[in-house]
């Protein structure tokens, strides 16, 4: 039988929705709406459409953005600069550079010096520390972006084996916080796992996010399972696709969350609610 599709577009509309009524809210009170720093390097062009869609969203929702669009060269001294302004701007609440960043940039060093109240991405130390010791802040948006679709189809994580393929900063290892914090038992893979498929298939829920296009196939999958598709790959013809063979995939799962219009979505979502609760946070 056909997996129901895990329609990421039709959630996030409605997290934006939630986050617009906060920022509305904040207006009828007499405050300032709340604003996020949009820093783009250099002119990778998936880069680009994501730094739009997250541009448009803030338009829509009533959050005020400000793009920062530098060149390539731009050294990490300049950068650092213009993280040091951003931090002490009153009316920034969230800074979000978009990675990756030019190889002669420490990304490290770069998401160091944000304010971690400011860390709207949730990449700081302070913040991913936060997370493990169950103490959560600003919370990384893709990760937290899966967690809301898993729910959106009534199931719990709590006591469910949840298989995470790909071990990234960005995705994998903060998803594996955020599934322990809820009482998910949690199996990380990476590239060194001797056999990343036979543990996919004892998944109640398998996660992608392995950046490689077509990785999870039928095999990978048990009947019934939920699949979220965290991959976004652009293929010589053009094509998006996720690291999930939604064609065989979605004839055994029971959910399958597509690409696009799944997790892609969600991060854009979950950044507006970031940045809403930064400020809210603090209060001006
Ligand atoms: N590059 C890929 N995903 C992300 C993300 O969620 N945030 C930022 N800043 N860069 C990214």
């Amino acid at each position: 039988m056909a997996a129901q599709i895990i329609d990421g577009k039709k959630v996030a509309a409605e997290v934006r929705a939630e986050v617009r009524m906060g920022v509305d809210l904040r207006r009828e009170q007499g405050k300032r709406p709340p604003g996020i720093a949009v820093i783009l390097i250099g002119d990778d062009p998936a880069s680009n459409v994501y730094v739009n869609h997250k541009r448009r969203a803030c338009d829509e929702v009533g959050i005020m953005s400000r793009s920062y669009d530098l060149p390539a060269s731009t050294t990490q001294f300049e950068l650092l600069k213009i993280v040091d302004e951003l931090n002490a701007d009153p009316v920034i609440d969230g800074i979000l550079i978009q990675l990756p960043l030019p190889s002669h940039i420490d990304d490290s060093l770069v998401i160091e010096r944000i304010d971690p109240g400011k860390d709207v991405d949730g990449f700081h130390p302070t913040n991913v520390g936060k997370l493990a010791l169950r103490i959560p802040a600003l919370r990384p948006c893709t990760p937290f972006g899966v967690i809301k679709l898993i729910e959106s189809t009534g199931q719990v994580c709590k006591g469910k084996h949840v298989v995470v393929v790909g071990a990234s900063n960005i995705v994998g290892r903060p998803m594996a916080l955020e599934l322990l914090l809820r009482g998910a038992t949690v199996t990380v893979c990476h590239r060194f796992s001797a056999d990343s498929a036979a543990l996919s298939r004892q998944a109640d829920i398998v996660i992608a996010a392995a950046g490689k296009p077509g990785l999870i196939t039928a095999d990978w999958v048990r009947p019934g399972a939920t699949v979220l598709d965290v991959g976004i790959n652009r293929l010589d013809t053009g094509k998006l696709v996720g690291d999930v063979d939604f064609a065989s995939v979605s004839e055994k799962a029971a959910w399958i969350s597509p690409v696009p219009g799944g997790v892609g979505p969600m991060t854009v979502a979950m950044l507006m609610m970031n940045t809403l609760r930064a400020c809210e946070k603090h209060q001006l």
